[in-house]
């Protein structure tokens, strides 16, 4: 299956993936992950992101575009995938059914984590990552055995750099304006199952699953 993740920061897609990523043997493309080990590693592609990111804006089209492109190639990707925060504008969309149709291929479904904004701010502030393994920690809703400290590693849990309120308001304002037109592209195209990402990540789960299999 080809599939797509989209919904606003805090929704729960880089909780949902690795289980989706587990149970349907997929490779899991998550444009955010991958920036943020560019701008780690200082790589060109890194440092021209980074401000963009710190801000909570949105990194350029063609910069996200090359990175999808490439990720794409990997042998493991070629029979299903989960893009995780990418298409996030209009043109990544076009440019993604661009690069699929010479494939000979096409986004099979859009799973649309629809979530109330008042929710996000708690959800964001709360976060705790492993930067490694992508294993994602809530200080409330999911708290790791040993506070600070990764459950399967044992290695220390960072907060990612843009999970502040402040931050948090442009990247949710850039999702209305930017993001929400790819969920209406897809709509038009009969393939989005909205989940409600409000509830428990179990629920959740549940209704991806549903989702995938419908
Ligand atoms: P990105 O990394 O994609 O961030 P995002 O879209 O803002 O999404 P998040 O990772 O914050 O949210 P999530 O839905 O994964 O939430 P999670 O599951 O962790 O992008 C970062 C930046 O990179 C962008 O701002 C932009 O600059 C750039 N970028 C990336 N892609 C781009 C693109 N295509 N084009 C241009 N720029 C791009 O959950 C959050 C917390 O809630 C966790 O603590 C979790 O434990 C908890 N939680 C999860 N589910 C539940 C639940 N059901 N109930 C209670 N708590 C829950
Ligand atoms: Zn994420
Ligand atoms: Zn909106």
């Amino acid at each position: 299956k080809r599939l797509i993740l989209v919904g606003p920061p805090g929704s729960g897609k880089g909780t949902q993936s690795p289980i989706i990523k587990d149970e349907y043997c997929l490779c899991h493309l998550a444009t955010g992950d991958m920036l943020r080990a560019a701008v780690a590693a200082k790589t060109p592609l890194g440092v021209k992101a980074k401000e963009a990111m710190d801000k909570g804006e949105l990194v350029s089209d063609d910069l996200v575009v090359g990175i999808i492109d490439e990720a794409l190639k990997k042998p493991s990707c070629q029979k299903g995938f989960i893009l995780d925060g990418f298409p996030r504008t209009v043109v990544q969309a076009q440019k993604l059914d661009e690069m699929l149709e010479k494939r000979g291929a096409k986004v099979d479904k859009v799973l649309n984590f629809a979530i109330d904004d008042a929710v996000l701010e708690e959800r964001i502030t709360g976060r705790w990552i492993h930067p490694s393994s992508g294993r994602t920690y809530h200080t409330k809703f999911a708290p790791p055995k040993v506070p600070g400290v990764d459950d399967v590693t044992g290695e220390p849990l960072i907060q990612r750099k843009d999970d502040t309120a402040a931050v948090l308001k442009s990247r949710l304002e850039a999702f209305h304006r930017q993001t929400e037109p790819v969920i209406d592209y897809y709509n038009k195209k009969s393939i989005v199952a909205n989940l409600p990402a409000e509830k428990p990540p179990q629920e959740v789960t549940a209704e991806v699953k549903k989702a995938i299999s419908s």
